[in-house]
């Protein structure tokens, strides 16, 4: 018996890994997280499966959850937004299963930063304008943030930044980047990447919160950063004729399959 910590990707249903889907299919019980794990997705559970969303529930009601399924000796798919990897409060629940000897696995999702990259058609790592992507926050109403964790330190890299759950605080985000990174800099947001509703917006910091509706109040990303421009930067090295590497010596000539 295990729990499965399975990342459920963005929100498309079909941005699930077949892995993922394989071990729901398989559970008689799966804990899910709210509203962004999709119904489309507890659509694999198994017909008689007891799913229960966890969204209203404190830690020590889930992990009787996983006690009541350990001792029954049933599987359980433990299903968070996203990737497990960042913000899904999974190591607080690993560390309690583990105190128990309840035994857990971990199945990897497509994470939101990933799925707003595409929803942009965006490389987030341009050779010459940026080789780092930062995947940060600003401090919430029960989050601080560690020292030394600032977005101004981060901007001060020039990297691109993907700064998750702080859409009600863009104009500190705007505040605080504009030293580094100037006024032009592309900004995109992203609100609800893969879903229908799915919204881009872009601007740059120093238009940004004009060009913001009404309505986009929480799972947006906003990503900051010159790759974001898609322009200016210099070609990769790995395609380029004159470069001898180890797969593809200088002397090779191409080959078509299929
Ligand atoms: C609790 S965190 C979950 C992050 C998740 N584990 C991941 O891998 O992306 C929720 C935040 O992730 C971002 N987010 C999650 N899903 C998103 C989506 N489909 N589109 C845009 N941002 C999303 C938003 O910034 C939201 O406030």
């Amino acid at each position: 018996m295990t729990i499965h910590f399975i990342g459920a990707g963005p929100g498309a249903a079909d941005l699930l890994t077949l892995r993922g889907r394989d071990i729901i299919a398989s559970c008689p019980v799966c804990l899910y997280a709210g509203s962004l794990v999709p119904e489309e997705i507890l659509a694999h559970c198994p017909a008689e499966a007891r799913i229960v969303n966890t969204a209203p529930m404190d830690l020590e009601a889930i992990i009787a959850e996983c006690r009541r399924a350990h001792e029954a000796g049933q599987d359980v798919a433990r299903l968070h937004s996203g990737d497990l990897s960042v913000w899904s409060a999974m190591g607080e629940q690993i560390r309690r299963l583990r105190a128990e000897g309840i035994p857990v696995s971990v199945t990897p999702g497509v994470p939101s930063f990933a799925a707003a990259a595409a929803a942009l058609g965006a490389e987030l790592t341009l050779p010459g304008l940026a080789q780092s992507v930062v995947l940060t926050r600003t401090p919430g109403r029960a989050s601080s943030m560690p020292a030394g964790e600032t977005l101004t330190n981060f901007a001060a890299t020039g990297a691109t930044l993907a700064i998750h759950l702080s859409i009600q605080n863009l104009a500190t985000v705007v505040a605080d980047l504009l030293p580094a990174y100037g006024a032009e800099c592309p900004v995109a947001v992203v609100y609800r990447a893969s879903w229908p509703d799915e919204t881009i917006i872009r601007g740059t910091l120093g238009d940004i919160q004009a060009q913001m509706g009404e309505g986009i109040e929480r799972t947006a990303l906003i990503l900051v950063g010159p790759a974001l421009s898609g322009e200016g930067f210099s070609e990769s090295c790995l395609y380029s004729p004159d470069y001898d590497r180890r797969f593809r010596p200088s002397t090779a000539t191409g080959t078509a399959r299929g």
